[in-house]
């Protein structure tokens, strides 16, 4: 339960919605091995939890997450990293399948816009300070910084960002389509529960299919993709809910789904 972490709180700010906060206020939420453990295990909590729709990460004012823990790491060897394949299972959110949606404000740095760019949808707060800095310390991004930012940015202003080390604003990240939308200052999180909201009063397994079909567009060919995108719809003819919403919308009535 969520009694035992320490660097994350779980909670459930509306029905259907799991908030996860990221929470080492102190190092402005440096990403450390104890809160990947800790995210991860309160993510394979939430996937077998069918009160769980949605959930929503976030961080503080101030850090949605600073990037990696740079003290914790500075001193590893290549022989360590490579045998245990560090940073491996910090991606293990990636794979969750029901949707998150990030709050981001503050630095988004590093580590932490690798985070973010895992979820499905990025939400930014005005002040929300986007950048992958790993070049000013002699590394470069390792979490999907060179891949995911590139699939989003393109490729000049994603090796503009990745070569020089220079931040983006929360604007810049909305005009370059790497999220949504900036909300209004102080707004971040509540407009984060509420997409989710929206999202978790869905039937659960159009809401997983849904994802899998717009995560595959980043997988596959165009031909490959629309027959994948094709084949889930088919799949989707064998649920309970298909037949709900489409005897709802006949009835005019609000459709109950069962997620079955
Ligand atoms: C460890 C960090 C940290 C980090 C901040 N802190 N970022 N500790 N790792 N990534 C700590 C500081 O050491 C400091 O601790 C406290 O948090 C407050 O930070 P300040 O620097 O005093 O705050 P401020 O002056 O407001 O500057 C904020 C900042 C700066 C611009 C975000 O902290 C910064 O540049 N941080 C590093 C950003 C970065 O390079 N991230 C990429 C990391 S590499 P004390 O004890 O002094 O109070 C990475 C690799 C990705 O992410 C790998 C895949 C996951």
């Amino acid at each position: 339960g969520p009694g035992e972490y320490t660097s994350i709180l779980v909670s459930q700010p509306a029905p259907g919605v799991s908030q996860i906060t990221l929470n080492r206020p102190k190092a402005l939420n440096a990403l450390n091995s104890t809160l990947f453990h800790e995210l991860n295990a309160a993510l394979r909590t939430l996937s077998s939890d069918d009160s769980t729709g949605c959930v929503v990460l976030t961080g503080s004012d101030k850090a949605f997450a600073a990037g990696a823990d740079i003290k914790e790491m500075k001193d590893k060897q290549f022989a360590e990293v490579y045998k245990g394949d560090f940073l491996a299972h910090w991606t293990e959110l990636s794979g969750f399948r029901k949707p998150i949606v990030a709050a981001v404000s503050g630095y988004a740095l590093g580590g932490g816009c690798e985070l973010a760019m895992m979820c499905d949808i990025i939400l930014a707060a005005p002040n929300a300070v986007f950048g992958q800095p790993e070049i000013n310390l002699g590394v470069i991004p390792g979490a999907g910084g060179t891949q995911r930012l590139t699939h989003a940015l393109g490729k000049s202003r994603a090796m503009e960002i990745v070569l020089t080390g220079k931040n983006f604003s929360a604007a810049e990240a909305a005009e370059w389509g790497l999220v949504s939308r900036v909300v209004q200052e102080g707004a971040v999180v509540d407009e984060a529960v509420k997409v989710a909201g929206k999202i978790a009063g869905k039937g659960m397994l159009a809401v997983q299919a849904a994802k899998e079909g717009v995560n595959a567009a980043y997988e596959m060919s165009l031909t490959n993709g629309l027959h994948f995108e094709r084949r889930l719809f088919h799949q989707l003819f064998a649920t309970n809910d298909q037949k709900i919403g489409m005897n709802a919308f006949a009835n005019k009535e609000k459709a109950k789904w069962t997620n079955s």
